[in-house]
């Protein structure tokens, strides 16, 4: 399954809105894209890393940021958190090192503008699962392992899909609220922030 490179809509603009006001430290963003959303906050963050399942958007985001001089933003490709699972990512004296293992509670931030739309045909850009949510469902079962104990996820969601999301965070005790929300003539987008801490 593969799809176009997603070029930055109103949703990607909504993430690096919200990025920007919040975010620090060594950042993760799931689903990079382009890289848009880590390339608008490259100048306050020590260190990103970008990780989609879309060979030709981490090749395009590294391609985009060298281009631009963020020198902090690494790319990889990556089912979910396949490659943190696979290799141990560390961030040390201004660098990036990288050995076998697997990685740590080493973010402060992990972003999240995940496909959201429910059975949206094969395109991994916009297929979220049959309720629109099932890929962020499993993005969330994991992304805590990845996550310093006082981090911050920042998710995406739409009211198109976002019905059982707010179930899902109660079940798994995540602390959320809403930073930031959009409102396009069909759908809002809501910028979450979640926890595992009380927000
Ligand atoms: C809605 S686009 C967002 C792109 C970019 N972050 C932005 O905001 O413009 C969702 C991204 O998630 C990626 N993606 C979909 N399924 C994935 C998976 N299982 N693992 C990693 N990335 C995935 C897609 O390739 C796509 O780049």
């Amino acid at each position: 399954m593969k799809g176009e490179v997603y070029f930055p809509r109103e949703d990607s603009i909504l993430l690096r809105d919200c990025a920007q006001m919040l975010a620090k430290g060594i950042v993760a963003e799931m689903g990079s894209g382009t890289g848009f959303v880590l390339q608008g906050i490259c100048d306050r963050i020590e260190c990103g890393i970008g990780l989609d399942i879309n060979s030709d958007a981490v090749r395009f985001a590294e391609e985009e940021s060298r281009k631009i001089g963020c020198k902090n933003l690494y790319f990889f490709e990556s089912n979910l958190f396949s490659f943190l699972k696979d290799y141990k990512i560390e961030f040390k004296e201004g660098r990036l090192w990288i050995s076998s293992g697997r990685t740590g509670k080493i973010f402060d931030f992990i972003l999240f503008n995940p496909p959201y739309l429910p059975d949206e045909g094969s395109d991994v850009a916009l297929n979220g699962g049959k309720r629109g949510i099932e890929l962020t469902e499993e993005f969330l079962k994991e992304a805590f392992d990845f996550l310093k104990a006082d981090g911050r996820i920042l998710l995406i969601s739409s009211s198109i899909s976002n019905k059982g999301l707010e179930d899902f965070f109660d079940e798994h005790l995540i602390s959320h609220r809403i930073i930031k929300d959009t409102r396009l003539f069909f759908e809002t987008l809501y910028c979450y922030e979640l926890s595992r801490e009380k927000l």
